[in-house]
């Protein structure tokens, strides 16, 4: 199968990977604050995310790219809605145009629908500092997105079996580059001590990509004769792994979260967690498909109106201000956390002022 086949099946199964019915973060519950004392006009998104200044803390995160015409369509329209919402955006991996030159217009297009917007270059860990370099120019990029996808890779049957030296690597990138390295999970999410591992080689943003949205082990399984039904529900769910990376993150590393945000109130708890920033993917790619680029222009703005409602509830003005508003962790996201030695309590004494 080709790469650009492949960039195609991912698509379509990711579209049949979106419906969800439980959420780790239905085990998230704001304590309600009658006085909030703000009006909705004080509340404020922007937020700077490391170096990036970002007018929205959404960004819609890395998916395609590199499959020709269909592709390159799917890229210009979400570079359309960027442009429009002020939401930085991460393009797909960019490694099938370093491969084959042909293909660099279904990424590039990213950048010339959005001049002056927040645009992240993606590769995976078996990059060399000049790929990342040549990805970086390709799309005129503010930072760049490192993914590590171990679990999709071992299910996919044509994927990598060797993961040795990817910090090493990732390491000799974030040294040759000159723009902020973000590394990614791609919905599996990332322990506290991966979090450490890789702050301790420089990298200064970490997307903790965990589980519960997009599942990159079932659509790998629908391409697969015998079925690894074992990763199926393999991985850190989001909420998890969002407090256990902030729960060591210093100055120097911003944490992102990613993996099964589909509304306001899912980032506004993503952020009151420990997020910085929260990354969109299959939500936005099923909202641009099945419903059309105005359709996913008036969604972006009405989460974005929907997250300043729920933060004058909550009293927040500011994304700073979110990140104290206290809250109740209950179920297996409690548990998952009590066994890491993690004091939920942090979160539900805490107030805002
Ligand atoms: C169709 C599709 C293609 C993707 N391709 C990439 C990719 O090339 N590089 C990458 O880092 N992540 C890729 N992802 C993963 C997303 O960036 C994100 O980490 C994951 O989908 C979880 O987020 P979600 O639940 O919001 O979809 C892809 C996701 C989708 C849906």
């Amino acid at each position: 199968m080709s790469r650009s086949e492949r960039k195609w099946d991912h698509i379509r199964f990711a579209l049949k990977n979106q419906e969800k019915p439980l959420s780790a973060f239905d085990e998230l519950k704001f304590i309600h604050q009658s006085l909030p004392n703000i009006s909705t006009l004080d509340v404020r998104l922007d937020h700077s995310v490391g170096e990036l200044c970002l007018s929205s803390p959404i960004f819609i995160n890395a998916m395609t790219g590199g499959g020709g015409e269909k592709t390159y369509r799917i890229n210009k329209e979400l570079a359309q809605v960027a442009n429009d919402t002020g939401l930085a955006m991460a393009v797909g991996s960019q490694m099938a145009a370093i491969k084959d030159k042909t293909e660099r217009y279904t990424y590039e297009v990213v950048r010339k629908e959005n001049p002056s917007g927040i645009v992240i270059a993606n590769l995976g860990s078996e990059a060399t500092p000049d790929q990342a370099k040549e990805a970086i120019e390709m799309v005129e990029a503010n930072a760049l997105q490192i993914h590590l996808n171990v679990i999709q890779e071992l299910t996919m049957p044509e994927g990598d079996r060797d993961f040795s030296g990817a910090l090493y690597r990732i390491e000799s990138i974030v040294r040759a580059v000159d723009v902020p390295v973000i590394v990614k999970e791609v919905g599996f999410g990332m322990s506290r001590e991966t979090v450490k591992s890789l702050s301790s080689v420089g990298v200064s943003v970490i997307d903790v990509g965990g589980f519960g949205g997009t599942n990159f082990a079932e659509i790998e399984n629908n391409r697969r004769e015998r079925v690894l039904s074992f990763f199926a529900d393999w991985g850190i769910p989001t909420p998890v792994s969002i407090i256990e990376a902030s729960s060591i993150a210093g100055h120097d590393v911003a944490i992102v979260g990613s993996g099964g945000f589909r509304g306001a109130i899912d980032i506004v708890k993503g952020i009151a967690i420990g997020a910085e920033a929260v990354g969109m993917a299959g939500f936005f790619l099923q909202t641009l498909i099945e419903k059309g680029i105005d359709s996913l222009k008036e969604e972006v703005k009405t989460i974005h109106h929907e997250m300043a409602i729920i933060m004058t509830a909550l009293g927040a003005a500011s994304i700073a201000d979110l990140q104290k508003a206290p809250l109740m962790i209950t179920g297996e996201t409690y548990h998952w956390l009590n066994q890491r030695g993690i004091d939920t309590k942090i979160f539900s004494q805490r107030c805002i002022k």
